[in-house]
């Protein structure tokens, strides 16, 4: 079969070889993939966008080659004129050539078309989003990987359905891959990130507000920092939603996101952290009450450039799905989960004097991991030291691997980069506008009652645990603090850094 002289070209011959050279590959890698199910991220990458891409280009070559040339020999003159040729089908060599191309073309655009929405739906997959950029997503897929959100996609959370925030994403998506190609990325990554999807439309999705919860149970442990690791446990009742389920979501602690009610409020701080101003509105009976604190002077020119914010989801579950453990916490819970001996002596204390460094590699933190321990032991208890090794060591694996969990230097990540505003301890949480200081004028305040938000049903050491029963509560006792230091500050006065 001959073809027209204008197609002899290098760009045009170079083309279709990029062209059939990745055509034999992806159609190899697609029956690889339907075959193998699943593979790693790369293989995605190739085979989706990649190859693709390279076919694209491959035939855009083509024409371009063949227009070049036609345009050399018509300055040749070789051309004379340009005519339609003439499509006839009893010539048996157009008939071929019109089924070469005409076959061609369909399944080409048969390949296409799989090729783009496979492409598309990989990217949308997990592995694309927590593993290919994996320096950048590593703190987040690492966290995420341990959420109660594990099985949920990214794109779950951080897309929703339907086509205007696909496009929105895919957008924002773009500059991305811009970024991170050039290197132009902040570390850490912002947050609040400003072009999320409304909470409400994508949370709402799996945890549907009106069969809110009725209170649970939630048991902290913590270790003291004295010789013995001494256990300190708190049973909390945490009155998510009221004490019978029947009462819906009008008492409790999700009664923010009841529909008949909107809480909204003015911050300021990168992370909403301080908050002057609230406003809560009854939808059903029209009662609006604003409650102002007066300890932040701004002036009315300063107000008016805060942004006003309706309360959702993510003004309390900041951290649902990369929730990064301050030390006092990862600590606790590697001692509870046995991955750190608890009869190490002294353990959390080394510990939490360990992780007040700031590392600049996570390589640099586990060498220094393994030298603080085995000196301290080696110089504080040389009976361990020499004939415990066993319990050193798994220390200072479980310290190590911990580290590797929550913190991670080279993103600038760790528990301070994000607060998480669910509590009050490390972060001053719900004491933002729970602090007896935010109040309307005409004597109604927002609670900071002990009692509000959850009750206290147990609490100390676990031999001697101070125990209530399931409707009443005990008056918060402070570990290692006879003389109430704790009643006259915020928690987050001390908490926010509390070894240091
Ligand atoms: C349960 C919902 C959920 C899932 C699942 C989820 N995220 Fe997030 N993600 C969030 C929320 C909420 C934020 C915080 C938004 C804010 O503060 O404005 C966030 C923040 C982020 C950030 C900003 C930096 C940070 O640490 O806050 C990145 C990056 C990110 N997510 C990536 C991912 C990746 C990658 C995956 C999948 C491996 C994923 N997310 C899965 C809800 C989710
Ligand atoms: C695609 C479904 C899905 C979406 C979307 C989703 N979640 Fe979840 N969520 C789950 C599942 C599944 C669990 C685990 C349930 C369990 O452990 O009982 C869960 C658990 C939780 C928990 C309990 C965590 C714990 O420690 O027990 C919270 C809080 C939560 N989700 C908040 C959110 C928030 C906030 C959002 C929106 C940013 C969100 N979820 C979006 C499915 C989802
Ligand atoms: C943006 C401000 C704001 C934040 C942050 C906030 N709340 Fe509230 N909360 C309010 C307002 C306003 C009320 C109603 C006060 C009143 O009745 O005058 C309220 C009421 C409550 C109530 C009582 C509801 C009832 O009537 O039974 C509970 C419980 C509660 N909040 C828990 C929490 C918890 C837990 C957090 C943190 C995770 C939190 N709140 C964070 C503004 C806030
Ligand atoms: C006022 C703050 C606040 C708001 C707003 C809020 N939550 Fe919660 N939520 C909490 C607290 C506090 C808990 C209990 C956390 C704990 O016990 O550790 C909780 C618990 C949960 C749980 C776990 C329930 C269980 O039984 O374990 C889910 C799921 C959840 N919230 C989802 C949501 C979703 C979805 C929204 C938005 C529609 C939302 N929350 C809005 C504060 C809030
Ligand atoms: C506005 C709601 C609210 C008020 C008021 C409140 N708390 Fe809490 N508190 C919470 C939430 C939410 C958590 C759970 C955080 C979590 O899920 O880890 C918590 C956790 C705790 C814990 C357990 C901390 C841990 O890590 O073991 C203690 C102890 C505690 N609160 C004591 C108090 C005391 C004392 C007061 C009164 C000064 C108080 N709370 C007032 C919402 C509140
Ligand atoms: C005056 C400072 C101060 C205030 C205020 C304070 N704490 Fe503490 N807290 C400490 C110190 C210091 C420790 C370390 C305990 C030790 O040395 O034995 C601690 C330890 C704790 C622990 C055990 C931590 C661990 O290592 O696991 C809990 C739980 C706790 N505090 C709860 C609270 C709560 C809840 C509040 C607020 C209602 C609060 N604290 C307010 C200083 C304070």
């Amino acid at each position: 079969m001959k073809l027209p002289k204008s197609f002899y070209s290098w760009t045009t011959a170079i083309g279709a070889a990029i062209s059939a050279i990745s055509i034999i590959l992806f159609v190899f890698l697609l029956i690889l993939s339907f075959l193998f199910g699943e593979s790693s991220g790369y293989t995605g990458l190739v085979t989706f966008i990649i190859l693709p891409a390279l076919i694209v280009l491959g035939l855009f070559m083509i024409p371009i080659g063949i227009f070049r040339k036609s345009r050399k020999y018509k300055k040749a003159k070789i051309v004379k004129e340009v005519k339609f040729p003439v499509v006839d089908f009893n010539d048996p060599k157009q008939r071929k050539i019109f089924f070469v191309f005409g076959g061609g073309t369909v399944i080409f655009l048969m390949l296409i078309g799989l090729g783009s929405y496979e492409g598309f739906h990989y990217t949308e997959t997990t592995e694309f989003c927590g593993t290919l950029c994996h320096e950048v997503m590593k703190p987040e897929y690492t966290a995420y990987q341990h959420s109660p959100h594990a099985k949920v996609s990214c794109v779950e959370c951080h897309i929703g359905g339907g086509a205007s925030w696909t496009v929105k994403s895919k957008l924002s998506g773009l500059y991305q891959v811009y970024s991170v190609a050039f290197d132009k990325f902040p570390t850490p990554i912002p947050t609040p990130i400003h072009n999320l999807r409304p909470a409400r439309e994508t949370c709402e999705e799996c945890h549907w507000p009106e069969k809110f919860y009725s209170p649970h149970m939630l048991v902290e442990k913590h270790y003291l920092p004295d010789e013995e690791n001494t256990e300190w446990d708190i049973h909390l009742k945490m009155k998510i939603g009221p004490d019978n389920s029947a009462f819906g979501l009008n008492e409790g602690i999700h009664w923010h996101i009841n529909k008949d009610v909107q809480v909204e409020y003015a911050a300021t701080g990168s992370h909403r952290e301080n908050i002057p101003w609230v406003r809560y509105t009854n939808k059903e009976t029209g009662e609006v009450v604003v409650y102002k604190d007066e300890d932040y002077s701004l002036t009315a020119q300063q107000f008016d450039s805060l942004e006003i914010r309706t309360m959702d989801c993510l003004d309390c579950h900041t951290r649902p799905s990369h929730e990064y453990l301050s030390p006092v916490n990862f600590v606790n819970d590697a001692i509870t989960s046995r991955q750190v001996p608890k009869e190490l002596p002294d353990i959390k204390m080394l510990a939490m004097e360990i992780f007040i460094v700031d590392f600049p590699t996570t390589d640099s933190a586990m060498k220094y991991i393994e030298a603080t321990v085995n000196e301290y032991y080696e110089i504080m208890y040389e009976e361990i030291y020499l004939e415990d090794r066993d319990l050193i060591n798994s220390a200072i694996l479980g310290l190590q691997e911990q580290y590797k969990l929550h913190i991670f230097p080279e993103m600038k990540v760790k528990w301070d980069a994000y607060p998480n505003q669910i509590g009050h301890l490390e972060f001053n949480g719900c004491f933002r506008c729970h602090n007896d200081k935010q109040q309307d004028g005409n004597g109604r305040f927002i609670s900071m009652d002990c009692n509000l938000c959850h009750t206290i049903l147990g609490q100390g050491v676990p031999d001697t645990l101070q125990m209530t029963t399931i409707n009443s509560s005990l008056e918060f006792v402070h570990p290692n603090d006879p003389k109430q230091a704790w009643k006259d500050k915020l928690c987050v006065e001390c908490h926010k850094n509390l070894y240091e």
